[in-house]
């Protein structure tokens, strides 16, 4: 039965409005309030404390236009902005989220003054050194598709974007005002000036002109992606609105002329690029504005701006901001819930993420210029290996049109550079982390009825390649270490791979991965029809136990970072480094791991088997066989024991990716209410609504798309049809399916929003009895309804062996 005493919805509806409410509240005693869903979107969560979350001006996806405001704090600036206290050096229409690597994009930044002292161009501030200013507090605005923030300037600075154009609005003081640096009065004749360079500094050559009477600014550079190999072209072309033209030049270091009106940069040896731009000045605009539209393009500068003549051709600011919200609304009416008793900040949490697991990959079709191809083109996988696992799942969920295009892109990039990528930006390779994730990705599509203009037989042929054909760089794609993944079923420790070239490091996690992929490719090739090929990858999915030390005991540190205060763990049996002859090695289990040398296991360190975790973590890692994992490791009480003490010894880290999974992995060991103990342990413990409230880098979303995977209630396993059951955060959840329209409902009984009932004690599935502790994508694609009777303890529900998820070894 349901319970509503009061509450109202928080679903979605076209209206710029906002919800429009319930029809079966009508005749209930209820406090009805409507509201606008955008009011818990808070782009700003994970902008300090290294969320490196872009909270600037975007669409979902579509979005290769980004537009923020960039800040001079290289620990934080990767997504352009950070809620700090640094300088702002100018506003640049692309950025990633949530990245690892160096601050990614930010080319090409404007920024605008509201006149020079002594009325002397020469005067104004032109490189980012000089320019750079304070923010004024309590400015900043950031929503769906706006983001704004004044300077100390008093220049206050609005944007909003398209697909490929991002539109800034500047509000001039409309009196005198002060000099960046000082208390000068200033002549009111704005300058506004682009500058040849992006966040990281990657500049290589670039060259602009200014048009002398209409003011236009065109140009273009080379740089370097952030986390990849080789560089990128990009073009832009900027158009001023709102005031007359005085004058126009360009810059270079911090000296400016009103002649020439190009310039051309090139590498001048080791030294940083030199700051090098173009600017036009105006006469005050009549009402204190003027409009600033940059187009942005990867194939010229012609293209650029035709990008931006057709899609903002009348420099309609508010206009470009209402089509911008309602891409959003749209995108988001899909999911809606009763949000009875639940706090603001839960709120905002699962909007947020939602809201942030759409901002990459970015739609570039179009825009490539590397190949000619009639599929869509993606960009910023930034990366599959933290993508793979919640982001992608949550896509098909929320959005399968979409999912289905970056399928294809990753299809026709196996086309045109012969491998899927694993992590991809700016039109290059990015660098693999573990396994051939991307596998996953297709695979898990494959089982979803992701379909429409798939290739499958393509998509078949890649991720074979990947498990069959070593490249020599399998620093950027692929897998290394082929030859002894056939022979000798592990990535042996000191292994000699004289086939391809890429770290020799991470042998325990990348023969998990590739353990896993294997598997993946496997239930691909049963479900085509593949028999060989099936048996073959299955039996390779189970290469992890070569890596299995049965008698390998852990000591860990009881308190973090006094390593001699260690005590025994308790726990045998972990996976260690093997040679190439078949001895073990050692690793201690929990280095890498917060205990014990907590950042000693990234790429560009040698040495270490086990990537951004420990060895402790990775023993868990066997999605495709907990059954015959949970038995190796000691049946399923001592394996939930041990899950528990990963996440409640300091050795689990909830920041990175990998973690997810463990969280929901009780429900293997037919526990599924620890399940639910474990998402309520970290939300909102280490993800909350604060500006730091992200435990790692939101990498495009991924804590993002934790979040609110977690409040929905299904745990999805990446590459399998399988979702585990939770309840969900709300008293009620509905997903309206992009790929069949029919709604699925996830329904608390009992629901109570202190979370004290987070324990399911039974279950019906469209009302007939439901003791499965897991559910398949049929729900979503054919609607009905979950419910989900709680209570304060666990219960036998979905602990019985067939009500388990299935395991390679119980039923393939
Ligand atoms: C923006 O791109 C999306 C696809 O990513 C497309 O559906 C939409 O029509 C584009 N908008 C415009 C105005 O071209
Ligand atoms: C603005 O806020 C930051 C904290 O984010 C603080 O450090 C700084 O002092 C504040 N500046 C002013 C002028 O209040
Ligand atoms: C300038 O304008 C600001 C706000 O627009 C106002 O607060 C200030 O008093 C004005 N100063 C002068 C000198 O007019
Ligand atoms: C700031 O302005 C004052 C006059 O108002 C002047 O004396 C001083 O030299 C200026 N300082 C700088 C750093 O420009
Ligand atoms: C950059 O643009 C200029 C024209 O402004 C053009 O001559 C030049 O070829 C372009 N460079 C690249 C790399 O596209
Ligand atoms: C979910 O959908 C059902 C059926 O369409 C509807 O009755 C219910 O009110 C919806 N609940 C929410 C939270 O939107
Ligand atoms: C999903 O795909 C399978 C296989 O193509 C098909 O049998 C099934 O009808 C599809 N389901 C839906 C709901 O479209
Ligand atoms: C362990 O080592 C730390 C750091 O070296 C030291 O501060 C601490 O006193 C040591 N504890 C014991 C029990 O020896
Ligand atoms: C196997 O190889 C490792 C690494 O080279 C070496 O340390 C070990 O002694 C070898 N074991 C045997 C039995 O040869
Ligand atoms: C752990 O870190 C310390 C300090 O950097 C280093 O000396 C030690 O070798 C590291 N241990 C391992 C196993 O990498
Ligand atoms: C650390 O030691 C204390 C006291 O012996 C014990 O109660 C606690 O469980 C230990 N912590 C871990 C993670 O083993
Ligand atoms: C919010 O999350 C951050 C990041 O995990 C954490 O450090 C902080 O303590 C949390 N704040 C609250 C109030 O829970």
């Amino acid at each position: 039965m349901r319970r509503i005493s009061s509450g109202f919805l928080a679903s979605l509806a076209l209206s710029p409005y906002g919800v429009t409410g319930n029809p079966n509240f009508e005749n209930e005693r209820t406090v009805r309030q409507t509201y606008d869903v955008f009011e818990y979107i808070d782009p700003l969560i994970g902008t300090i404390n290294g969320g490196h979350v872009f909270p600037g001006a975007t669409l979902p996806f579509a979005g290769m236009a980004k537009a923020v405001a960039d800040v001079n704090n290289p620990e934080e600036k990767q997504g352009g902005f950070a809620s700090d206290n640094s300088d702002i050096t100018g506003f640049s229409h692309m950025h990633d989220s949530g990245t690892g690597g160096a601050p990614s994009l930010g080319n090409f930044p404007i920024f605008p003054q509201t006149g020079c002292p002594g009325d002397i161009v020469d005067n104004c501030f032109f490189t980012k050194t000089d320019r750079a200013s304070r923010r004024i507090n309590g400015t900043v605005e950031a929503h769906p598709g706006y983001f704004a923030v004044s300077l100390n300037t008093s220049v206050h600075t609005e944007m909003t974007v398209t697909n490929h154009t991002a539109l800034y609005r500047i509000t001039f003081p409309s009196n005198s005002t002060t000099s960046i640096q000082n208390q000068t009065a200033l002549p009111y004749s704005p300058l506004i000036l682009i500058d040849l360079t992006d966040l990281p500094e990657s500049r290589i050559n670039g060259s602009i002109e200014v048009d002398g009477s209409t003011g236009r600014i065109l140009g273009n550079g080379t740089f370097l992606p952030s986390f990849g190999l080789g560089t990128y072209d990009l073009h832009f072309c900027a158009d001023f609105a709102g005031a007359e033209i005085r004058d126009t030049g360009v810059f270079m270091n911090n000296r400016a002329g009103s002649e020439p009106k190009r310039l051309k940069i090139t590498p001048n040896g080791n030294s940083p690029p030199i700051p090098a731009g173009a600017w036009t000045q105006f006469e005050a605009p009549a009402d204190n504005q003027i409009l600033v539209r940059v187009g942005v393009s990867f194939i010229g500068v012609e293209q650029a701006c035709r990008n931006a003549e057709t899609e903002i051709p009348d420099f309609g600011f508010d206009k470009v901001r209402t089509a911008a919200e309602d891409v959003w609304r749209r995108k988001l009416s899909v999911i809606s819930v009763d949000n009875t008793g639940v706090s603001d900040m839960l709120q905002t949490v699962f909007w947020s993420g939602a809201y942030r697991a759409m901002i990459s990959p970015q739609d570039y079709t179009g825009e490539n210029p590397l190949w000619q191809s009639d599929e869509p083109y993606y960009d910023s996988y930034y990366c599959i290996w933290d993508s793979f696992r919640s982001i992608h799942p949550l896509l098909t969920l929320l959005d399968p049109e979409s999912q289905t295009r970056m399928v294809r892109t990753l299809i026709d990039v196996y086309r045109h550079e012969g491998k899927l990528p694993d992590c991809r930006m700016s039109l290059c390779k990015g660098f693999t982390q573990g396994g051939s994730n991307a596998d996953v990705v297709l695979v898990d599509s494959f089982l979803k009825n992701i379909t429409d203009g798939v290739d499958w037989a393509t998509g078949y042929e890649a991720v074979v390649s990947d498990a069959e054909d070593e490249p020599l760089d399998w620093a950027v794609e692929g897998r290394g270490g082929l030859t002894s993944w056939k022979n000798l079923g592990y990535i042996p420790t000191d292994d000699f791979d004289p086939y391809g070239g890429g770290p020799f490091t991470r042998s325990i996690s990348r023969t998990v991965e590739y353990a896993y992929n294997d598997f993946c490719i496997a239930e691909m090739a049963k479900s085509l029809g593949h028999t060989a090929d099936a048996e073959k990858y299955r039996e390779r999915s189970d290469n992890w136990k070569n890596m299995y030390k049965a008698d390998q005991t852990s000591m860990v540190s009881n308190t973090t970072g006094h390593l001699n205060e260690t005590i025994d763990s308790g726990f045998v049996g972990f996976l260690q480094p093997r040679y190439l002859n078949g001895t073990f090695g050692f690793q201690d289990p929990s280095l890498c791991s917060p205990l014990y040398n907590f950042t000693s296991c990234y790429l560009d360190q040698n040495g270490h088997e086990t990537y951004e975790g420990g060895a402790w973590l990775y023993t868990f890692y066997v999605p495709q066989d907990m059954a015959t994992l949970i038995a190796t490791l000691g049946g399923p009480d001592t394996f939930t024991r041990r899950l528990s003490y990963l996440h409640t010894s300091g050795l689990l880290y909830i920041g990175d990716e990998q973690a997810f999974l463990p969280v929901f992995q009780f429900h293997y060991a037919g526990r599924p209410g620890l399940s639910a103990y474990f998402s309520h342990f970290y939300i909102p413990s280490q993800f909350n609504d604060t500006v730091e409230g992200i435990a790692g880098n939101d990498d495009s979303g991924a804590m993002g798309s934790f979040t609110t995977l977690s409040m929905m209630g299904l745990w999805p396993i990446p590459g399998q049809n399988v979702y585990l059951i939770t309840p969900p955060y709300f008293l009620e959840v509905n997903l309206t399916s992009g790929q069949t329209g029919k709604v699925a409902t996830i329904r608390n009984v009992n629901f109570d929003a202190e979370y004290e009932n987070i324990y399911i004690q039974s279950a019906t599935l469209n009302g007939r009895n439901y003791t499965k502790n897991w559910i398949a994508h049929d729900f979503w694609l054919e609607g009905g309804i979950l419910e989900l009777t709680l209570g304060k303890n666990e219960s036998s529900w979905g602990t019985a062996d067939e009500d388990l998820p299935p395991s390679s070894s119980t039923s393939w």
